[in-house]
């Protein structure tokens, strides 16, 4: 049906007869001389009709109406002097329409502008998808994801040998740490299998058959709350390998990343990456994933104030919290006035919407005296104060804001407070990417709510080898990869000898007949010869949204879910017949007040 697309056409093809398709755009009528713009994928090209030039075509573009789909007939011609368009390429020609045919009009008034920058709803966008994805953003998007994924299949085919295997989808229940989607079984009334939440646990069984090196593009699901980089399904470049080291494993991914950064961006970036370990990242950052494009860091002062006569910093410190301070340099601490930080202030919420219970501060004055609201100051000692200015090397004219409480509060405030004050106080490059290792992350952590322990990131992960004395406080062998602040993959050597997997089990609190139940399969297979192994999984839709620079990764997936997990444009979930439930053996019982 065509002999060119329309963004492939340049001055080379001026007097060839071509034959083009695509979606009308930029529909204008200069009294008598129609022009418009033909868009394909590649590009667009502008068409121009009349009545003299072209008689045939002009009663049929008198009739277009914008998205409708044209098929056009045309010689290329170079536009008149000055009325070229140097934003597109095809922006020194155009094309006299001899022959135009309607391949199928637009019936219906369209919900939103399809080229244009208007802002548009985006419960809109969802439920007209397939409109939205007809813009070059999106199109460009799905085209850059196309693109990486090609990259990383042939890196990981051709260079480095894995083998691509596809998991089951319906299968049990994976634990890594979100609810499950539940798929209830019409042979078996009763059971339910559970979509994978990732494909941990068949690519260790597939270490165990020798398959070496595995990768997948793996479709994951959780039922959990959702965010811009979090949806209910999402996509997972899965990995797994034998016989490697920790190093090994960080070596190869390293240029794994570094590979598509340059084929996708043409960036090299140095290797190898730093790495922080997660206490080193917490106390400087306040997060496992801090976002080091910007230098502001957290300054641990709990040791200075454990006994001052402030008695919110004290008690603080003696019943197990800490004080930490977010020094905000002179030139940037200027702008920030004491009304943002005080009761009422956006900076003072942002703290409490985060648990702090408030927000103090010192500014450091000329001669480095201090400034702050009235308890604070008087209630430090000379030794004190002098101890907080060398601890944060403040200069006169810097702002000192304190966050003092549970560690857990105290950290993702002042987190919250220095991303904030970066995107805020422009300290960060939008060009830079900061690529840094999270590692020695504590095996277990402490679930207070349920009394237990519970795997920090999924109980098959191995404990660091020096600390499987005191599992309860070991590091493991886990990594985060941290991308601008967003965790873009995560992963572990895994326990590959039965006796420590079930270990880590009855550590996190199953009994040996609730691992059997649910892991029997896998310690089984532990004692037929598993190799050592490990491997990490990264969030591609993560991954290819910082490569866009989209501030969601719904820009990056074809046909995302709003927040509240709907599909807008099938309207699922959606409700289905008796028959089906009774078949399934269901029975709901909805809450009261729905
Ligand atoms: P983890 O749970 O850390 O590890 O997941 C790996 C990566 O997947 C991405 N991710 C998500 N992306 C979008 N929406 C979500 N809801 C979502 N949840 C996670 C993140 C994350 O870093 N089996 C292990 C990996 C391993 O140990 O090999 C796992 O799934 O970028």
């Amino acid at each position: 049906m065509r002999s060119h697309l329309c963004g492939q056409l340049s001055p080379a093809e001026i007097g060839q007869t071509v034959q083009l398709c695509g979606w009308v755009e930029h529909y204008r009528d200069h009294g008598g001389v129609i022009f418009f713009d033909l868009r394909d994928y590649s590009g667009r090209v502008q068409i121009v009709s009349d009545p003299e030039r072209t008689p045939h075509s002009y009663p049929v573009a008198q009739q277009l109406r914008l998205e409708s789909v044209v098929q056009v007939k045309g010689t290329v011609s170079q536009r008149p002097p000055g009325s070229e368009n140097p934003r597109l390429t095809t922006g020194a020609i155009e094309i006299y329409a001899a022959e135009l045919v309607i391949l199928n009009p637009v019936t219906r008034a369209l919900p939103f502008a399809v080229s244009g920058n208007e802002p548009v709803r985006e419960e809109l966008r969802l439920k007209y998808r397939y409109l939205a994805l007809r813009g070059d953003r999106l199109q460009q998007n799905l085209r850059l994801r196309h693109r990486v994924v090609q990259c990383i299949r042939r890196y990981l085919e051709d260079e480095l040998g894995f083998l691509e295997v596809e998991t089951p989808m319906l299968t049990r229940s994976t634990p890594e740490g979100a609810r499950d989607y539940l798929v209830p079984s019409r042979v078996y009334p009763g059971q339910c299998y559970a979509l994978p939440q990732s494909p941990q646990l068949f690519k260790q069984l597939l270490m165990v058959s020798g398959c070496d090196r595995y990768y997948q593009i793996a479709r994951c699901f959780r039922d959990e709350d959702l965010r811009a980089d979090r949806q209910p399904e999402f996509t997972q470049l899965d990995m797994e390998l034998s016989f490697v080291s920790l190093e090994d494993m960080l070596r190869l991914n390293e240029e794994l990343v570094c590979h598509v950064l340059y084929k996708i961006k043409g960036i090299q970036l140095p290797r190898p990456f730093p790495r922080l370990t997660y206490q080193q990242a917490l106390a400087q950052y306040g997060t496992d994933r801090p976002d080091t494009r910007f230098d502001l860091r957290l300054v641990d002062v709990s040791d200075v104030l454990a006994d001052c006569g402030f008695r919110v910093f004290r008690e603080a410190v003696q019943t197990g919290g800490c004080v930490k301070i977010l020094p905000v340099p002179g030139h940037h601490a200027q702008t920030i006035s004491n009304v943002r930080i005080k009761p009422g202030g956006d900076l003072f919420r942002l703290v409490t919407e985060a648990g702090a219970k408030g927000l103090a501060y010192i500014r450091v004055r000329e001669g480095y005296e201090l400034d702050t609201i009235g308890a604070i100051k008087d209630h430090l000692t000379d030794h004190q104060k002098q101890a907080l200015l060398e601890r944060t090397q403040a200069r006169p004219g810097d702002l000192l804001l304190f966050g003092a409480g549970p560690a857990a509060v105290v950290n993702k405030s002042l987190d919250h407070l220095r991303q904030h004050l970066g995107r805020e106080l422009h300290l960060i490059d939008p060009e830079a990417i900061a690529l840094l290792w999270v590692v020695d992350f504590p095996l277990v952590e402490w679930n207070p709510e349920e009394q237990r322990y519970e795997a920090l990131h999924h109980p098959f992960t191995a404990p660091h080898p020096d600390d499987v004395e005191h599992l309860e406080r070991a590091r493991a062998l886990a990594y985060d990869l941290v991308w601008n602040g967003t965790e873009i993959g995560g992963g572990s050597l895994r326990n590959y000898q039965r006796p420590i997997q079930e270990k880590i089990f009855q550590l996190i609190g199953l009994t040996p007949a609730e691992y059997e139940e649910k892991f029997g399969f896998l310690l089984e297979a532990l004692e037929y010869g598993a190799p050592p192994h490990g491997g990490i999984a990264y969030g591609l839709d993560r991954w290819v949204m910082l490569l866009a620079g989209a501030d969601s990764i719904r820009e990056v997936m074809a046909f995302p879910k709003t927040q509240q997990a709907r599909d807008l444009l099938t309207d699922a979930p959606a409700p289905v017949t008796p028959e089906q439930l009774q078949e399934l053996h269901i029975r709901f019982e909805l809450p009261q007040d729905e």
